[in-house]
């Protein structure tokens, strides 16, 4: 799987992609990303890419010519001199414009997005591309959501700065379910909301904690009693904390 991601802080990302088994997984090429900076696409001295909005009001609005340039040549892997201020001149970024006359599945990271599953994670797992569009500043052209965006995603109902942390987010939800990325010890089918259910507790050595010992269910040596007390236990969390999750598929 391939995964561009458009920024003006592709710097951002060094730690997340560096570190762990994600930045294993990169290294590898089991998963490929890309990063490009949103700035390489404007067309003035100041390399802006926001301006004042339209009807007045506070903060700046991120700019469409410059949005719609990058994610154009990111689709057909140009670099950034080919396409910069083709925008401008009016063209509108199609099918048409997409090499293979397919857009790959790019996701504006927003809060008002369809928030991030795993149901969501593993639908996008299924892509062999994926772009990622970080929008900061106040917001973004609303032109951008029209024309260039095939879905808009939030991680949650709080607002941040911009959407670098929310891609990041999806990455990695996204790339430990690409095949090879997760060794079979630690293959992602049997942990919370895969089987719908938030995951058991677990327990290692020691066997006693400050006075805190394991359930002794998990030390009895019975395979068939340890299954059913893991279940009971993610059943009854569940219930607990996220009884939502026992009503069925939620909104996405
Ligand atoms: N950008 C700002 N806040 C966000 C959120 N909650 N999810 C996705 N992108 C965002």
């Amino acid at each position: 799987m391939r995964i561009d991601v458009l920024t003006i802080f592709p710097e951002w990302f060094d730690g997340p992609l560096t570190t762990s088994l994600l930045g294993r997984a990169i290294e590898e090429r089991t998963v490929e990303v890309g990063l490009h900076d949103l700035r390489d696409w404007t067309t003035d001295r100041h390399r802006s890419v926001d301006d004042a909005p339209y009807g007045g009001g506070a903060g700046m609005v991120m700019r469409a010519d410059v949005w719609i340039d990058a994610c154009e040549a990111v689709w057909n892997d140009l670099d950034a001199e080919v396409t910069r201020g083709r925008a401008a001149g009016g063209r509108e970024p199609s099918e048409r414009f997409v090499a293979g006359g397919r857009r790959p599945r790019t996701l504006l990271l927003t809060p008002r997005g369809r928030r991030l599953t795993q149901d969501l994670a593993r639908e996008l797992a299924a892509e062999e591309r994926l772009v990622l569009l970080c929008g900061r500043y106040e917001g973004i052209d609303e032109r951008v959501h029209e024309l260039v965006a095939t879905d808009e995603v939030s991680i949650g109902d709080y607002v941040l700065f911009g959407g670098e942390l929310a891609a990041a987010a999806v990455i990695e939800s996204v790339a430990r379910l690409v095949p090879g990325v997760l060794g079979n010890q630690e293959s992602p089918a049997d942990e919370s909301f895969t089987s719908g259910l938030l995951e058991y507790p677990q327990y290692t050595r020691p066997s006693e904690v400050r006075g805190h010992g394991v359930p002794p269910v998990l030390t009895s040596g019975d395979h068939g009693a340890v299954s059913r007390w893991r279940l009971e236990q993610a059943e009854s969390l569940t219930s607990a904390r996220r009884p939502d999750l026992l009503d069925g598929p939620g909104p996405g």
